[in-house]
């Protein structure tokens, strides 16, 4: 079996959508091993959002998913991150995860994991692409081999109308309010990532 996780941060459920959706798209080949996990909320991020009705109810749809940890990090072979943007990087919560995996690093024991990166934003090009490129940057010192999204797998990414989605990896676009939902397309996307990933891992373990 080729294990898959898909980990994400998601405050107002973008992110959850586009995790859920290449979640479903890998557990399509019985080979693969899914496991979907949020990143845990941070508290002071929790108080200054819990005010607002969109961010509870996202929440509230996320309360039956399991925080992840590092062992799960470690027990993958391949992981999918799905990190939204905040000022055109990563949020807090990702670094904050992230940054304990420093164990991991030390022992090599996230090298040669393939991985991929799904993005969002509120506005067209408010970082989608800034994220998935600088958030890349510490997967790399993990040694990890990274998965972008081909444009011979994925038409919907020449589209002239697309509005998420790019080489570097899947994304949406939830509008200036965040009101827009993840298109049929943007989902697409995010299976196909998920399932290349998987591949790539599964091919790296055979020569293992
Ligand atoms: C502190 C903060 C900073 C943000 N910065 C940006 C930004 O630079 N560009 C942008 O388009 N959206 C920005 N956003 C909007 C988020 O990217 C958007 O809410 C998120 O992608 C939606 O995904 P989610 O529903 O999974 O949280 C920001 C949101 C917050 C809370």
């Amino acid at each position: 079996m080729t294990k898959l996780l898909i980990t994400y941060y998601s405050s107002y459920g973008h992110m959850f959508e586009m995790a859920k959706a290449a979640r479903n798209a890998a557990e399509e080949n019985e080979d693969y091993e899914v496991k979907l996990r949020k990143i845990p909320e941070l508290e002071a991020a929790r108080e200054a959002m819990s005010g607002q009705d969109a961010y509870q109810v996202a929440q509230e749809a996320q309360s039956d998913v399991e925080e992840v940890t590092l062992a799960d990090l470690d027990w993958a072979d391949g992981i999918v991150w799905g990190i939204p943007t905040r000022f055109g990087n990563m949020p807090a919560q990702v670094k904050q995860f992230i940054d304990t995996a420093g164990g991991l690093w030390a022992e090599g024991k996230l090298e040669d994991k393939a991985t991929g990166i799904m993005s969002s934003s509120n506005t067209l090009h408010g970082g989608q692409e800034s994220t998935i490129l600088s958030s890349m940057l510490p997967l790399l010192h993990f040694g990890m081999i990274f998965v972008g999204s081909t444009y011979g797998q994925n038409p919907e990414l020449s589209k002239d109308n697309m509005h998420g989605g790019s080489p570097y990896g899947p994304s949406t676009v939830a509008g200036s309010d965040g009101s827009k939902v993840p298109t049929e397309d943007d989902l697409n996307v995010a299976g196909r990532l998920a399932k290349r990933v998987a591949r790539v891992a599964a091919g790296i373990k055979s020569t293992q």
